[in-house]
C-alpha cells in the first residue's frame, strides 16, 4: 500500500517550519520544533538523530528509546495528575493469537511494529489505519526450532528504511514508504537450528544483529551488516569453534582455554547466543552486547572438566567499527541454569559515593542487579533483587558469584531459584533519571534440575542435557511476579507492585512521574514513578508482555503497547501460566490518549464440551507415555499436558484428534500452523504411548483432578 502524497507534502511544509523555527528560536527543544522534527521524515533518520533520540521525545526512534536503552521519555503532557483520564484512542488487530513482544518504533506519524512470524506492520500513528504489511513468509517448520514462541521484538529505522529480522534467520531492509524489500540477507547457516527474535539496532551505519538457538545447539555470534547494502562488515563469535580449525578472531583463543575440549563442545555449538540486548555509548564508542546461556545447559555435559566457558552469559563491550572485544564481564561463569545475560543493558550516568560514574545496569536471569563501570567493565556493585539460591553471594574481590556447590544436579534432583524463566527475562526494564529508579518486570520461580544420564545429541531437537521427564516446572504456588522499583545506587528496593503471576510486560517511564506496564493478567496500568501508587488501569483483553512507548502528534501525547500473550513461560509452564487468567488471545496494538473514547473489541471465548473417552491403561503404560510426552512435547503444550493457555490443551482435544495423532505428530498435518513434525525422532509406537498418556490425563481432568501432572 502506498503512503498518500498529501501526507508527504505536509511533512515537507512542517520541515520548512522546523528549519525556520530553529533559526530564530532561543527556547531549546521547543514544542514547535519538536512537532516539526517528528514530521521531518524517516529519510532524515541518521546517526545524529539516533544519538539525540532522547531530545526528540515526540518520536520513539530506537528499540530502547535511545542508544542508552533507558525507555525514559521526556514527554509530560500525560502526568501523575491527569493519567486517570487516559482512554483508548484506537486499537489495531494483528489477527494472531500468539506472543507479541515488539517495541513499536514511531517516526513521521507512522508506527512500525512486528507481530508473530516476523510480520512487519506500518500503521498510521493518528488513526491506527494499516499503511502496509510485510510478511516475510517464514517457513512454518521453523516453529520447531524456536524455544520460546514465534515472536519478534521489533524493527530499527534508518535513512528511509525499516530493518527487521525473520525467525528463520534473514535480515531484511524494507522501504519505509512501501514495505518493499530493498535487500534481504541470510545471517545464519540454515542447516543449524538458529532463530532470530530480536530487534536489529543501527550503529554507525551498520545493522547489529545476533540470533538464538542455544536450547537446540548452536554457536552464538553477533554481526554487523552495512545498512545500505546488507554486506557483512564484521562478526564476533561468542564461543570458540572446532579447535582443529583456525580461530576466527584472537579473542577465541582466550575463550577456548575456558572450555574442556574432551567434551567436543563445538559439535553441539556451545551457545552464548546474543539474542536480545544491545546498547551503544557514542562518546566511549563502545557497543554492549549481552550473551546467552551455555548449550547444552548442563555444564558437566558441555565441558566436563569445568571452566568458565567464555563468553557465555556475559556482557561484551565491542569496538563498533571492528567488532573486536574491548572488555567482557561474565555474570554466570560456567552457567548451568540457563542464566542468560541477554536481558537489557541500560546505560546511565550516576553519582556513586560522590563520584560521577558512567555505568551500565543489568538485571539478568540469575537474579543479581549489576551496576558496572561501562568504561572498564569492572562492577561497582551487584546485589540479588529477588530471592536466589544458586549463589550464596558475590565475591567482591573477583566479582564472581559464590556458587552453592551443594546444589549440583549431576546425580540428584535439585530445586533452583530463579528458574530458567529468570528473575527478569527479555521484558525490558526502564530507568527514570528524575526518580533515579529502575523499573524491573521481576519474577520469582523455582525449577527442578537433574542431569539426563542418557543424554545424547539429537541434531535439530532440544539439547539441554537435563532430564525433562522429571517434573521440571515450578508448581503454580511458588511462582509470582512484581513490578520492582529498584534504587541502583543503594542497591535496594524502593517499592513494588505485587502481581498474581510472573511474565508481566516491559516498562516505560516518563517525565510525567509515571511508569507504564501491561500485565500477564490482561491489564494495562500506570503507576506513580516515585512511590508506585496505582493511578490508572484498564483491561487489555489479553496478557501483555511487550514494553510500551510514548509519542507526540498534533500536540497530543499517546502511549502505545503491543498486547499478545505468549513466549516461553505460557508455552511451557502449564497451570502456573494459566493462573495469569488471560481470557482473549487476540493480538493487538493498543494506543491510548487523554480522553480516548474507543472501545476495546472483545472476542468471546467459548469453552468446548469435553466428552469422556475410554482410558483403561496400566500405571506403567501411563508412565511410559508421560516420559515420551515430557521429553518431546512439554516445551509447547505444558507439563502434564496442561496448556498455559496459548497452544491447544491436549487433554481437551476433539475426539478425532486422538485418532489422527500419527498424522499430526509424524506426518506434519498441522505444520502450517506451527505444530512441528517429529518423524526424525519418533515412531508410531512412541505416538501410541503419548496417546495413552493424553487420554489418561483427559480422564483424570474429567474426574476432577486436573492439576497433578502424572
Ligand atoms: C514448537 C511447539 C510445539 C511442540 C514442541 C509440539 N507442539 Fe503440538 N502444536 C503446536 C501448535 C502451534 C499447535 C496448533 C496447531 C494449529 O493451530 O493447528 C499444536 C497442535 C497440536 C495438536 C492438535 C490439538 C488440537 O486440539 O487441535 C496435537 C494433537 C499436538 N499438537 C500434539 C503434539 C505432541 C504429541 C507433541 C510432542 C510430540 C507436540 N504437539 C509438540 C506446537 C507444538
Amino acid at each position: 500500500m502506498q503512503r498518500s502524497r498529501a501526507h508527504a507534502s505536509i511533512r515537507f511544509a512542517l520541515l520548512a517550519t522546523a528549519v525556520a523555527g530553529l533559526a530564530c528560536s532561543g527556547h531549546g527543544p521547543g514544542e514547535q520544533d519538536a512537532e516539526a522534527r517528528a514530521a521531518a521524515g524517516i529519510e532524515t533518520v541518521d546517526d545524529a538523530r539516533l544519538r539525540n533520540a532522547t531530545s526528540e521525545p515526540e518520536s520513539w526512534l530506537t528499540y530502547g528509546g535511545s542508544y542508552a536503552e533507558q525507555r525514559y521519555s521526556r514527554l509530560d503532557r500525560i502526568d501523575a495528575t491527569n493519567v486517570g483520564e487516559l482512554g483508548l484512542a484506537w486499537s489495531f488487530e494483528t489477527n494472531t493469537k500468539r506472543g507479541l513482544e515488539a517495541t513499536p518504533i514511531v517516526v513521521d506519524g507512522v508506527i512500525y511494529t512486528t507481530g508473530t512470524w516476523s510480520v512487519v506492520f506500518a500503521i498510521d500513528a493518528r488513526t491506527g489505519k494499516l499503511l502496509w504489511r510485510h510478511d516475510p513468509a517464514v517457513p512454518r517448520a521453523t516453529a520447531g526450532l524456536a524455544c520460546c514462541d514465534v515472536v519478534n521484538r521489533g524493527v530499527a529505522v534508518y535513512a528511509g528504511r525499516v530493518y527487521a529480522a525473520t525467525l528463520d534467520g534473514r535480515l531484511q531492509a524494507l522501504d519505509a514508504r512501501t514495505g518493499e524489500v530493498v535487500w534481504s540477507v541470510r545471517t545464519v547457516d540454515p542447516s543449524r537450528p538458529y532463530t532470530i527474535t530480536m530487534a536489529p539496532r543501527i550503529v554507525k551505519g551498520r545493522v547489529i544483529l545476533g540470533n538464538g538457538g542455544a536450547e537446540y545447539g548452536v554457536r552464538g555470534y553477533v554481526s554487523a551488516y552495512d545498512a545500505q547494502t546488507g554486506e557483512l562488515a564484521w562478526r564476533f563469535y561468542t564461543v570458540p569453534g572446532d579447535p582443529s580449525k583456525p580461530y576466527e578472531h584472537p579473542e577465541l583463543e582466550q575463550a577456548a582455554r575456558t572450555w574442556d575440549p574432551s567434551s567436543e563442545y563445538w559439535v553441539v555449538g556451545g551457545g552464548g547466543t546474543a539474542w536480545n540486548s544491545v546498547a551503544f555509548d557514542p562518546d566511549l564508542d563502545l557497543l554492549y552486547v549481552g550473551t546467552g546461556n551455555g548449550s547444552p545447559w548442563s555444564h558437566e555435559v558441555r565441558s566436563e572438566g569445568g571452566g568458565d566457558n567464555l563468553f557465555v552469559c556475559s556482557i561484551l563491550a565491542l569496538d563498533p567499527d571492528s567488532g573486536r572485544l574491548v572488555w567482557h564481564y561474565q555474570t554466570t561463569p560456567g552457567d548451568q541454569w540457563d542464566y542468560t545475560s541477554t536481558q537489557d543493558i541500560v546505560l546511565a550516568d550516576l553519582e556513586i559515593e560522590g563520584r560521577p560514574r558512567k555505568v551500565l545496569m543489568h538485571a539478568p536471569k540469575n537474579g543479581f542487579f549489576y551496576v558496572i563501570d561501562r568504561e572498564t567493565g569492572v562492577p561497582i556493585s551487584a546485589e540479588p533483587f529477588v530471592p536466589i539460591n544458586w549463589a550464596k553471594g558475590m565475591d567482591r574481590s573477583t566479582w564472581r558469584p559464590i556458587v552453592d556447590e551443594s546444589l549440583d544436579y549431576e546425580n540428584e534432583i535439585v530445586t533452583i531459584m530463579p528458574s530458567p524463566h529468570g528473575a527478569h527475562n527479555w521484558h525490558p526494564m526502564s530507568f527514570n533519571p528524575e526518580t533515579g529508579l529502575v523499573y524491573v518486570p521481576a519474577q520469582e520461580s523455582v525449577f527442578f534440575f537433574k542431569e539426563d544420564p542418557d543424554w545424547e545429541y539429537e541434531p535439530g531437537s532440544w539439547n539441554v542435557g537435563y532430564d525433562k521427564t522429571i517434573l521440571t516446572i515450578s508448581p503454580p504456588d511458588v511462582v509470582s511476579g512484581h513490578l520492582l522499583a529498584w534504587d541502583p545506587i543503594a542497591q535496594k528496593e524502593a517499592w513494588r507492585v505485587q502481581y498474581a503471576g510472573p511474565w508481566n510486560g516491559g516498562t516505560l517511564t516518563t517525565a510525567g512521574n509515571l511508569v507504564f506496564q501491561g500485565t500477564a493478567h490482561g491489564t494495562f496500568a500506570a503507576y506513580r514513578a516515585t512511590d508506585g501508587a496505582v493511578l490508572w488501569e484498564q483491561p487489555s483483553g489479553t496478557g501483555i508482555i511487550a514494553a510500551p512507548v510514548t509519542y507526540l502528534l498534533d500536540g497530543e501525547q499517546y502511549v502505545a503497547v503491543m498486547a499478545g500473550w505468549g513466549g516461553s513461560f505460557p508455552l511451557s509452564a502449564g497451570e502456573a501460566a494459566k493462573a495469569a487468567g488471560v481470557h482473549d488471545l487476540t493480538g493487538r496494538l493498543l494506543v491510548y490518549k487523554l480522553g480516548g473514547q474507543a472501545k476495546l473489541p472483545v472476542h468471546e471465548v467459548r469453552e468446548r464440551e469435553i466428552a469422556a473417552l475410554p482410558a483403561d491403561f496400566t500405571p506403567e503404560e501411563v508412565q511410559a507415555g508421560s516420559d515420551t510426552y515430557h521429553r518431546w512435547c512439554l516445551v509447547c503444550h505444558g507439563p502434564g499436558a496442561i496448556s498455559g493457555g496459548v497452544l491447544p490443551d491436549l487433554r481437551k482435544a476433539a475426539p478425532e484428534i486422538y485418532d489422527s495423532l500419527e498424522a499430526i505428530v509424524l506426518g506434519g498435518a498441522f505444520e502450517g500452523n506451527g505444530m512441528p513434525r517429529f518423524d526424525r525422532w519418533l515412531e508410531p509406537t512412541d505416538v501410541a504411548k503419548i496417546r495413552t498418556y493424553l487420554l489418561a490425563r483427559r480422564a483424570r481432568m474429567l474426574a476432577g483432578d486436573p492439576s497433578s501432572p502424572r
